[in-house]
């Protein structure tokens, strides 16, 4: 008996087309699934008038739990089982990052969970707002540790050292920030420093380390019915305050997350990654269309609309749903190719076009 090196050609699966899809405001609004989603999710696995089978992977900007969890609820919720191999969240593409810096300040997210996902990355040396927090509470006048987030906090002082022998050499926001007013003092007072040396202060604010936002959604959709502030109205701030606080001078951070095209292109090999080893397609042949579900006319739509030139092999084709943060009957600020109420519609859209 010998075994096939590749996986055999799922005979229902379309191979020409995929769907991707953006979480929040499209399939799930604050920890609850939208629910044609679940319908939609059918729809792809099969339950069509064609009985095809659409391969799907799922791209969002939100982040704060290692993949595989995120992967586990998202199974619950849309009723399918979810594969970290089809999903990419907003800090997925800092793990390229873990051999290039030491000491990192890794922010946002529930607890501990950001630093454990960072170390899980290969991220040697991760410290965050709280451990700074600890060793020196006048950092933040207002900002009270608790108990609990005092214990499981890391000792920077241990074996007699001080804050100011720690280099940071680059900072990491991964997730929404819990506590905004701390987290901006930090990240300012690191981005202000001698090179990243903690509690010191550069004679010309041109030596703070790089600061990396995982995406840069000024709004998201959760359960409130006006959309939410996100990350990327911290990284607004901090860009704003340095700028005041620092004579004028400017300070550049850098974005990962939709809509950066390097995005797009990450999640174009992971799609072909994935159709070849869950449907068994060809990982050299591309599909000429990805259709894009999305809720964000500035992420979603501006991304995938970058993607659509014809000098690429996969065309990406931008669809907005009317479920988050685009309010139907405004003029979204980049033009999707189809505007639809719902993921199903989108879903529905796609298939009938192609077949
Ligand atoms: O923080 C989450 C967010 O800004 C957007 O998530 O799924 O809409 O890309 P998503
Ligand atoms: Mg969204």
């Amino acid at each position: 008996i010998t075994t096939p090196l590749t996986p055999i050609t799922d005979p229902d699966v379309a191979d020409n087309f995929a769907f991707a899809f953006d979480i929040d405001g499209v399939l799930i609004r604050g920890g609850r699934p939208i629910p044609e989603a679940i319908e939609a999710m059918k729809v792809l696995n099969g339950e069509n008038e064609f009985g095809i089978k659409v391969p799907y992977i799922f791209l969002t900007n939100g982040g704060g739990k290692f993949e595989k969890e995120r992967c586990e609820d998202l199974s619950q919720q849309l009723e399918i089982e979810v594969s970290p191999g089809q999903f990419i969240c907003g800090h997925t593409p800092m793990r390229e990052f873990a051999d290039r810096y030491g000491t990192v300040l890794v922010v946002g997210g529930e607890g501990e969970t950001c630093r454990a996902v960072a170390e899980g990355y290969g991220f040697r040396d991760v410290i965050t707002p709280g451990d700074i927090l600890k060793a020196n509470a006048a950092t933040a006048p207002f900002r009270k540790l608790t108990e609990s987030e005092r214990s499981a906090s890391r000792d920077l002082l241990a074996r007699g050292g001080r804050l100011s022998d720690i280099v940071v050499e680059a900072v990491f926001v991964f997730a929404d920030s819990r506590d905004w007013a701390s987290d901006l003092q930090i990240m300012l007072d690191i981005a202000q420093s001698r090179g990243g040396r903690l509690e010191t202060r550069s004679a010309t604010f041109t030596e703070g380390p790089p600061i990396y936002f995982s995406h840069n959604d000024v709004l998201w959709s959760s359960a409130h019915e006006h959309a939410r502030l996100g990350m990327g109205a911290l990284r607004k701030m901090v860009e704003t305050v340095f700028e005041d606080t620092s004579g004028g001078r400017r300070l550049r951070t850098h974005a990962f997350g939709k809509p950066q095209v390097s995005t797009f292109e990450f999640a174009t090999r992971l799609l072909q990654q994935w159709r070849a080893a869950q449907h068994g397609l060809a990982e050299s042949e591309p599909p000429a269309t990805v259709y894009f579900v999305g809720d964000t006319p500035e992420s979603d739509i501006r991304g995938t609309n970058a993607m659509n030139d014809k000098s690429r092999h996969t065309e990406w084709y931008s669809l907005l749903v009317k479920t988050g943060v685009y309010q139907a009957g405004t003029e979204p600020k980049y033009k999707p190719r189809k505007l639809v109420d719902t993921v199903l519609d989108a879903v529905n859209h796609g298939i009938r076009r192609e077949m």
